[in-house]
């Protein structure tokens, strides 16, 4: 079985096919042989969008929309050759294809030149073997969701077959899958509880994890993501977009060069708050500490404002300051839950310093949990992290015409 995957939740294009043995055994809830290398991710394109967003410091919504409509069918069509998927001896050009066109429109509304590309496509590209389409349908940006989700609406209509709907969220943590299956227990559910700690641009989320499929939000940022955080922050230091790596860059900068002297050599102390580190609850704030940056900042003299050593002892302090909340609140759930492992994802979760911290402090726990974290590429958003997740949901599946996007879908 083979499963098409589509993801345009924020700013990348994204599209990989994942091929699956099916167990014959009927009733498991994996369907598959979950260790035995039954499944191979056959390709996974990505199509950035980081340029074109670089000048605002942010993802732009409209801007996005239209990147996404552009990119969308070469990124399919890359994502089925590099998957060497063979066509279907039949032609691209359907049966009743009037009323199938006449569908289309329905789906395009008020976006015709969106629809024209979308048959330009289906028109050319013979059917290809692939049993199913899976395709992200939230949380995330509404004008972006539905552009991935409407390529995937036409795909079904056109090719006959079934979507299975993802959630973002639930990709994200379980994208430790695709490479991590040697380091993984025999047993999938040794892994659980699990605590899965999201950390991208769009969210902030501590998560328990019971099994595969059930799951319960502890914690969320009450404002803004981490990783939008590390956006903004880096634009206040004019550092580039996206502002993670750069400000990662610079941090590791100034843990080399001035060995964490402080005061710096001009007299400053770079102190930034821990915004709710000690809350009681599992909620996080970002937005806080972006404020306490842009106050800092602006207290300081344009001399010192444009000196690469304030700037790398500022990217460190915000960089240790998101470092010392994500770990403090996820290890506290750890401990309380006794999780038997700390699963990662999204784009902030690609932070070596990190990554370094949680492996430091899980060895603490008793018992110590096995620590995941996703391969640096699908650290960020990509398509076979949905392919991942449309495994453990083929049940699902369900036709074009109940897809709809939720900016806000919960992970349960
Ligand atoms: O998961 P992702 O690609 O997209 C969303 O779902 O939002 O995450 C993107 C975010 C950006 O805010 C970016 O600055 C951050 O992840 N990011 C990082 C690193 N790489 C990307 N943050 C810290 N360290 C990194 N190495
Ligand atoms: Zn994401």
């Amino acid at each position: 079985m083979k499963i098409l995957g589509i993801e345009t939740s924020c700013d990348d294009t994204c599209a990989a096919i994942i091929e699956v043995e099916l167990n014959k055994k009927t009733g498991e809830r994996v369907p598959f042989d979950f260790n035995e290398d039954s499944f191979k991710l056959l390709s996974n394109v990505i199509s950035s969008q980081i340029k074109v967003h670089k000048k605002y410091g942010g993802v732009f919504p409209s801007l996005a929309k239209r990147e996404h409509q552009k990119n969308l069918a070469p990124v399919i069509a890359k994502a089925i050759k590099a998957g060497k998927i063979k066509s279907d001896k039949k032609k691209g050009i359907p049966e009743k294809i009037k009323q199938k066109e006449k569908e289309l429109k329905d789906i395009f509304t008020k976006d015709d030149g969106f629809l024209k590309s979308v048959l330009s496509f289906l028109k050319k590209t013979n059917k290809p073997q692939i049993d199913a389409l899976a395709v992200t349908i939230g949380p995330g940006l509404e004008p972006s969701l539905w552009q991935g989700i409407n390529f995937a609406r036409a795909l079904s209509l056109w090719w006959d077959l079934p979507i299975i709907p993802i959630n973002h969220i639930e990709g994200h943590i379980l994208a430790n899958f695709i490479t991590d299956r040697k380091t993984l227990p025999k047993k999938l559910d040794d892994l659980f509880p699990a605590i899965c700690l999201v950390a991208s641009g769009g969210h902030t989320q501590l998560v328990l994890m019971e099994e595969i499929g059930n799951y319960r939000t502890l914690g969320e940022s009450r404002d803004d993501a981490a990783g939008e955080c590390l956006d903004k922050t880096a634009r206040i230091l004019g550092l580039s977009y996206p502002g993670g790596p750069a400000i990662a860059e610079s941090a590791k900068k100034y843990s080399e060069n001035s060995a964490r002297v402080r005061p710096l050599r001009n007299g400053i102390t770079v102190k930034l708050p821990r915004p709710m580190i000690f809350s009681k609850n599992y909620d996080f704030s970002f937005s806080g500490l972006k404020t306490a940056v842009l106050y800092e900042f602006r207290k300081r003299e344009a001399k010192t404002q444009k000196s690469k050593e304030y700037i790398q002892a500022m990217a460190y302090e915000i960089q240790k300051s998101i470092i010392d909340t994500l770990t403090y609140k996820t290890i506290k759930a750890a401990n309380l839950f006794q999780a038997k492992s700390i699963i990662m994802g999204g784009g902030v979760t690609a932070n070596e310093e990190l990554k370094k911290r949680f492996l430091e402090e899980a060895t603490k726990l008793d018992p110590r949990p096995l620590f995941l974290s996703p391969a640096e590429n699908l650290s960020t958003d990509n398509a076979a992290m949905v392919c991942i997740a449309a495994l453990f949901n083929l049940e699902e599946a369900t036709s074009w015409k109940n897809l709809q996007a939720d900016a806000n879908l919960r992970i349960k």
